[in-house]
């Protein structure tokens, strides 16, 4: 109880004394760039580097970041997964800024970071550090891809990989109407703590309907885009065909009209031609008959 109020005690006059300036909002840095974690203080006066000392610690289990005392870097302490990564700004620790340089940021290093300053008193901050990677350019694929039939059921598959945090997956139709129905969105990590998103749409197939997703990233913002748009050519009996189908039907009727127009007047000319050449036969015959009629009255 009495250790409890003392360490009150003591917080509230290390604030009062020396006042440590982090950033108030979270430090974005992207994955595998570095991050300026910064830190200072408001110095009473001149001092003497022998006197100062760093340490920034992780806030939850207060291991060691990096360390600075007697003038020099201590580093036997440091968690082995900031080895060769972390680096103070020895030129500006005289102006009592303590700033942490963290190289090759992993999803890991996500965080609160502690800045721990002793010169003559001592105060400290904690700041956030969030990871930020953006995702690769999404892919959208069509399951089943062919002898699809209007109304239909199709699953539109959008994936990306390689992001940090989860991303927000929006679907879109052609008119720019978000759709909220019937999506299935998931996320899987790799072993860097990766994400890969991966959201299911199910629609009833229309031809020329075309859909959108996006991934929202909370920190980055809008990232990738990918369209997908179903034409005939994913239907089984696709309308263009149909149109073409008819309209040869059509060609081949008018066709077979006039060849028959043809034909008839063709036979009609040989059947005239034909009556023509009886009848000249006949009155041929006549002529004959009427000779023969005539030689014999003679
Ligand atoms: C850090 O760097 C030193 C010297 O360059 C090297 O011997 C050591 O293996 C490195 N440690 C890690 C964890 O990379
Ligand atoms: C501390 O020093 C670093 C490196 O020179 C610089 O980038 C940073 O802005 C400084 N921070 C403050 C609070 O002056
Ligand atoms: C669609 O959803 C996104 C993300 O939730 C939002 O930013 C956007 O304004 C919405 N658009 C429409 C047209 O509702
Ligand atoms: C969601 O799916 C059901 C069943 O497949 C369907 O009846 C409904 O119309 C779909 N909703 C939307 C908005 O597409």
């Amino acid at each position: 109880m009495l250790s409890l109020l003392l360490s009150a005690m003591l917080a509230v006059h290390t604030m009062a004394v020396m006042e440590v300036h982090v950033p108030e909002q979270p430090v974005v840095a992207l994955y595998g760039s570095d991050a300026l974690l910064n830190c200072s203080v408001s110095l009473l006066g001149p001092f003497n580097l022998t006197d100062l000392s760093v340490f920034w610690q992780l806030t939850d289990t207060k291991r060691s970041v990096h360390s600075y005392s007697d003038g020099t870097d201590q580093l036997t302490e440091q968690a082995q997964r900031f080895a060769n990564r972390t680096s103070l700004f020895p030129s500006a620790l005289p102006l009592g800024n303590m700033s942490l340089l963290l190289r090759r940021v992993v999803v890991a290093d996500e965080g609160s970071y502690t800045c721990f300053v002793r010169v003559r008193d001592y105060g400290s901050a904690s700041l956030w550090l969030q990871v930020a990677a953006p995702y690769s350019k999404p892919v959208v694929t069509l399951e089943p891809e062919s002898n699809l039939r209007p109304g239909d059921e199709v699953s539109l598959t959008c994936e990306a990989y390689g992001g940090y945090p989860q991303a927000e997956v929006v679907w879109q139709d052609g008119g720019g109407r978000n759709l909220t129905e019937n999506i299935t969105t998931s996320a899987v990590a790799t072993e860097e703590g990766l994400f890969t998103m991966t959201s299911v749409l199910k629609v009833l197939l229309e031809p020329n309907s075309t859909y959108s997703c996006q991934l929202v990233n909370p920190l980055l913002g809008e990232e990738g885009n990918a369209f997908v748009t179903i034409t005939g050519q994913n239907m089984a009996f696709p309308p263009v065909a149909l149109w073409v189908t008819v309209g040869l039907s059509v060609c081949l009727l008018v066709l077979l009209i006039a060849l028959a127009a043809v034909c008839r007047r063709k036979i009609k000319e040989s059947c005239e031609e034909a009556r023509r050449e009886a009848e000249e036969a006949r009155e041929l015959e006549e002529e004959e008959s009427k000779t023969a009629m005539q030689l014999l009255k003679s």
